[in-house]
C-alpha cells in the first residue's frame, strides 16, 4: 500500500541535503567567478526536475543573472530514456548574443541535452554552458560536453531534490534510490 510519507518509499540515501548544499554552494561560487566578465548570463532551468538545484544554485551565485525555463519531454512514466526528444515549452527569451547556462537536474544517456543544445546552438547565443546536478557517466550514449557537474552517480535510477518518479518525490531533500516494490505497485 502507499503510504503519505516519500520517505518511507526510499530505499538508500545516495546523496545528503547538507552534501548537496555544500556542492551547490561550491557550484554557485565557481560560477559567479567564471562568468564575472560576462553580462548578465542567462540560466536555462530545464522543468520540471531542475526547479529545486535552479533556485539553490541561483541564490549561491552573486553576479547579475536572468532565468528562463525551458520543458522537454524524456521519460514520461518510464525509467528508460525513449530517445524522443519533444520541445513541450519554449523560452521566453531571445538569447542571440546572450551568455547561456543551461541548468539540469540529470545527465543520463545524454540525449535529451544533445537535442537542446543543438536547437539552442541555432539561435546564435554568445556562448552555450551546460550545468548539471548529477551525471551518469556509464549511460552516455550522446557526447554533450558537460561544464559544471555536481556529483558523478553510478547507473541507479535515483530520485529527490527535484528529480521525480511519475510525478512524485522531487520534494525530498536528497537524492536517493527507491525500494524496489515502488515501482511494481500500480500507479498512484
Ligand atoms: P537523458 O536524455 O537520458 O540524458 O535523460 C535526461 C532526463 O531524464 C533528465 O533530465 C531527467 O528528467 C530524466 N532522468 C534521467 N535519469 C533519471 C533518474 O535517475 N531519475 C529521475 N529522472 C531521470
Ligand atoms: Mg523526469
Amino acid at each position: 500500500m502507499s503510504t503519505a510519507d516519500p520517505h518511507a518509499d526510499i530505499e538508500r540515501i545516495l546523496i545528503t541535503a547538507a552534501q548537496i548544499q555544500q556542492r551547490v554552494a561550491e557550484l554557485g561560487a565557481q560560477i559567479s567567478h567564471d562568468y564575472q566578465a560576462h553580462s548578465d548570463p542567462l540560466f536555462v532551468g530545464v522543468l520540471k526536475g531542475c526547479t529545486m538545484f535552479l533556485v539553490e544554485l541561483a541564490v549561491h551565485v552573486n553576479i547579475h543573472i536572468a532565468i528562463d525555463f525551458i520543458a522537454i519531454s524524456s521519460y514520461g512514466q518510464s525509467t528508460e530514456s525513449s530517445g524522443v526528444v519533444r520541445l513541450l515549452k519554449d523560452l521566453d527569451t531571445d538569447i542571440a548574443g546572450r551568455h547561456i547556462l543551461i541548468i539540469e537536474d540529470i545527465i543520463d544517456s545524454g540525449l535529451t541535452l544533445a537535442y537542446l543544445r543543438s536547437q539552442l546552438e541555432r539561435r546564435n547565443p554568445a556562448s552555450l554552458r551546460i550545468c548539471t546536478l548529477l551525471n551518469k557517466p556509464e549511460r552516455r550514449q550522446a557526447d554533450v560536453p558537460v561544464d559544471y557537474i555536481g556529483f558523478d552517480i553510478p547507473n541507479e535510477f535515483v530520485v529527490g531534490y527535484g528529480l521525480d518518479y511519475a510525478e512524485r518525490y522531487r520534494n525530498l531533500p536528497y537524492i536517493g534510490v527507491l525500494k524496489p516494490e515502488v515501482y511494481t505497485r500500480p500507479a498512484h
